[in-house]
């Protein structure tokens, strides 16, 4: 059985300015077993046809020991959310997040916050200076996606150092590092996410029995078809809601004004017409995702490509690299945000769909349409900027630009 390091290299922190040309290694190489026991898989159509597969699960409780986490039991009194789970729980627990956030029994919630993300998005632009260093993240990238998700769960914005921290934790917890024990981060991960369930518990129990038009309030006075949210489930679900609503858009935006400031050309493509705005933000969803990779496990023995991969080992798609073969678009190592032909894997796809994908696309496109005037005479400070330690969730920690 071949033997692979290319997980070690793709996930060592010297590749994270630049991880694509591992990752055409990678596509070339096939479905190899890693050094750490684990399958790697780059290539468009076998990532989807994996994504839409009910024989690999999400739920990492199905891994075959050495891959099992040790601390298995502790973990199953904490309850998985349901990125974490299969049908039909899975299916259960996403419906019910869903009911009061998008179709059917919501179908107009994310439209109605467009004119507020507007308003948001013009009032940091102006808080930027007229001329002057800014850092991206700090000043843009990150207090939009926060304040969207705060208002939209009923989660006061001021508490947002209160949960920074715990945010930050489960983030590590779920990079891949072989060849490093998960132990110590794992632990940090359950304290943090059982930390941010209890305050995410507190609040919507506060508001049991009273009006309000956020999800925390729905959550806990209009339980649907399937009934209400037991405290674990609730827990798990607010947690994963208010991590992934805001630790990923930041990176979208992030990578979006990096990218536009390397392409000139296609900036000043998207500033003569911002028409050309949900494109651009497709194309960056491709080019330059925040989600990098995404981890399965086999509930039986599978071929996949011609490799025969075992039951219960770690199955790691890497979706950033589908969403760059060139089995499936044309020149796809070209940024270009008038590319039609764009059906990238950048919120994955299956049944784990991005919930929030319809947010993140508004969001995206408000940030870059309104930044996108001032970039014209902006210059990049450092580039390659510093990056967040993460291989799975990748994206700048700082963007120092000059205004
Ligand atoms: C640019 C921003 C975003 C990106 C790139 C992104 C990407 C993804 C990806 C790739 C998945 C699939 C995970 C898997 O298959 O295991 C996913 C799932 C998910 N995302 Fe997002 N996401 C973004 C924004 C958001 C936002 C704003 C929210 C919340 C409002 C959100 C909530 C979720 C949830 C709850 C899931 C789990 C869905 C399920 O298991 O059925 N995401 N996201």
């Amino acid at each position: 059985m071949a033997v692979d390091t290319l997980l070690e290299r793709i996930t060592d922190y010297a590749s994270r300015p630049d991880p694509y040309p591992l990752y055409a290694e990678l596509r070339e190489a096939g479905v190899a077993r890693q050094t750490d026991g684990s399958y790697l898989v780059g290539t468009y159509y076998d990532i989807v046809a994996l994504l839409h597969d009910p024989r690999l699960s999400s739920d990492r409780r199905n891994r075959a020991a050495p891959h099992r986490d040790p601390d298995v039991e502790k973990e199953e009194q904490q309850r998985p959310s349901f990125i974490r789970l299969d049908d039909p729980e899975h299916h259960r627990l996403r419906s019910m997040a869903m009911r009061p956030f998008g179709p059917p029994h919501s179908p107009g919630r994310i439209d109605a916050i467009r004119d507020e993300i507007t308003r948001i998005t013009g009032e940091l632009v102006e808080s930027l200076p007229g001329r002057g260093r800014i850092d991206v993240v700090d000043d843009f990238a990150y207090p939009l996606p926060v304040t969207v998700i705060c208002r939209l769960l009923g989660v006061p914005r001021e508490d947002e150092p209160v949960f920074r921290e715990w945010s930050a934790t489960i983030v590590d917890s779920l990079d891949i590092r072989p060849g490093e024990d998960p132990g110590e981060r794992e632990a940090a991960g359950r304290r943090a996410r059982e930390r941010m369930g209890r305050y995410l518990v507190d609040l919507a129990e506060r508001r049991r029995g009273r009006p309000g038009d956020d999800m925390l309030t729905a959550f806990v006075n209009d339980p649907g078809p399937y009934g209400e949210f037991s405290r674990e489930e609730l827990a798990a679900t607010a947690t994963l809601l208010l991590v992934a609503g805001h630790e990923t858009t930041v990176n979208l935006i992030t990578n979006g004004v990096l990218t536009l400031l390397r392409h000139p050309d296609q900036l000043d493509l998207l500033r003569r017409d911002p028409g050309l705005l949900p494109g651009a933000v497709e194309e960056l969803l491709r080019y330059e995702p925040p989600v990098h990779m995404l981890q399965r496990t086999p509930l039986t023995r599978l071929d996949i490509a011609g490799t025969t991969v075992p039951e219960g080992v770690p199955v790691v798609l890497v979706p950033a690299s589908g969403s760059r073969d060139p089995k499936r678009f044309r020149d796809p190592d070209r940024f270009d945000l008038t590319r039609t032909d764009n059906q990238h894997l950048g919120f994955g796809s299956g049944i784990h769909l991005c919930y929030g994908a319809p947010l993140a696309r508004l969001e995206a496109q408000a940030a870059l349409g309104a930044l996108s005037p001032r970039l014209a005479t902006a210059t990049l400070l450092e580039d390659p900027p510093p990056y967040r330690h993460s291989a799975v969730l990748r994206g700048p920690r700082h963007l120092p630009v000059e205004l």
